[in-house]
């Protein structure tokens, strides 16, 4: 299929749109209230591209609060957890990026890991010195007034017993995911009542937290509550994401961000695409095409061409950038696949719901050969055909013979 040079015009109103502000939002917080002009705002290290400040936006008809770093530039931001530790506990892709940012961004941050296994030889590596900000999991839970809950799911619910101990009033307890919070029934992960339990969850991977804050941009994250002893939970849990490197910031609870989270993950964003991109393939090699035609015109053209487009303008966008040939069989087959697809994403949600997936997840999480089983299985992926001829079709991308 061919993708044709396509006009812009028009096709940016809708985003025009949904900027709008709905009415001047009500800023009760007491720093949110105390907005820094633009022109005042001191320079972040790495200068994002353009800066908006917190409003509430029409989301297709449904107003949502959304919270923007402009309000948290990086002074204001020091200057307010001046008098605060931040114990990041765990050193995995959300630890290496959110650690990383915080640092940079001039905080006291300390790295709490098992001594001398994978995450504390990568710490070293990253510049965290043994002793100085590098300490166990329990020495850093000892020292930091935030205890920032980034452990493996898994690890969380093995290591609460004993973390719990640390989690004492008027510290802050943060997570990245609301698992071990919601699902206390298999967690056991029940905080105290006298610490704020907030939570940012970036919305991708930690390596992307840590690319975006240094490109001067910002991952998307959300923020939620769970427990607001303090008065400020709030305040701190969006002061935090900025911190971390959010570029804004949407609010949900602890349950919405969770069961959205675990199912969007075996959804769309990697088990269903994964599962669709084989079946694709399957039928194709089936049929007596080639491997590089069956996996250009299932994978590459995808993730080179069409999603780009629609990450930057929308499907609707992409359809009309797309011959008329094309755009024809997509628009008669969506709502074959939305047919299809549909009960199998209403299983899943009951799945995520009733709690299973994360039984599932727990079990997994917690056998000590974790990294060694995940492993097995992600190389058997790597192993299939379809994979196996994306790293041969990537070898020729232009751009990778140049580097
Ligand atoms: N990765 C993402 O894309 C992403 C995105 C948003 C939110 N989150 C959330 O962020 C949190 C952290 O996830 P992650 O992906 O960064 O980390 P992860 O890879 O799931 O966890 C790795 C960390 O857990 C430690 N760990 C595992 N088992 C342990 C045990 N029994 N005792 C002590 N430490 C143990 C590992 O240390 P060792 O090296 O010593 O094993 C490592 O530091 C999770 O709540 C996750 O749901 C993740």
């Amino acid at each position: 299929m061919s993708v044709c040079n396509f006009t812009r015009s028009g096709l940016r109103s809708a985003t025009r749109a949904a900027r709008m502000e709905l009415k001047a939002p009500a800023r009760s917080m007491s720093l949110l209230s105390q907005r820094t002009p633009r022109s005042a705002a001191p320079q972040r290290r790495a200068a994002p591209a353009a800066v908006r400040s917190m409003q509430t936006l029409d989301f297709a008809g449904s107003p949502e609060k959304v919270y923007e770093r402009v309000d948290w530039p990086l002074e204001k931001l020091q200057d307010y957890f001046k008098n605060d530790t931040f114990a990041l506990l765990g050193y995995g892709s959300q630890g290496h990026g959110q650690g990383l940012n915080l640092r940079d961004n001039g905080m006291n941050v300390i790295v709490g890991v098992r001594k001398d296994g994978e995450s504390w030889r990568q710490a070293v590596g990253d510049g965290w010195v043994p002793g100085k900000n590098l300490f166990t999991v329990e020495e850093a839970a000892t020292k930091g007034t935030i205890l920032m809950n980034l452990l493996s799911d898994a690890a969380q619910t093995a290591t609460w017993p004993e973390l719990k101990k640390y989690v004492t009033k008027g510290k802050t307890l943060y997570f990245s995911h609301g698992f071990s919070i919601v699902y206390k029934d298999q967690t056991n992960v029940i905080p105290p009542s006298d610490v704020d339990v907030i939570l940012c969850a970036p919305k991708g991977s930690g390596r992307t937290v840590r690319t975006l804050f240094k490109e001067g941009r910002g991952i998307n994250s959300s923020v939620a509550v769970f427990q607001d002893v303090s008065g400020q939970a709030l305040e701190r849990a969006i002061a935090m994401g900025i911190a971390i490197g959010s570029g804004y910031l949407y609010e949900t609870t602890f349950q919405k961000e969770v069961y959205s989270d675990l199912y969007g993950e075996r959804g769309c964003l990697m088990g269903g695409i994964q599962g669709m991109f084989k079946a694709q393939y399957d039928v194709l090699r089936a049929n007596g095409h080639s491997p590089s035609e069956a996996f250009n015109e299932t994978c590459e053209e995808a993730l080179e061409s069409l999603y780009p487009l629609v990450a930057q303008n929308g499907m609707d966008y992409m359809y009309k950038a797309c011959s008329t040939t094309a755009r024809r069989g997509a628009l008669d087959w969506a709502p074959e696949f939305e047919k299809a697809c549909r009960p199998v994403f209403e299983r899943l949600y009951k799945s995520v719901k009733d709690g299973e997936e994360t039984r599932r997840a727990l079990g997994f999480g917690n056998r000590p050969t974790y990294r060694e089983d995940y492993d097995k299985e992600t190389d058997a992926i790597a192993d299939q055909e379809m994979w196996r001829v994306g790293h041969v079709v990537r070898s020729l991308r232009p751009h990778r013979s140049q580097e």
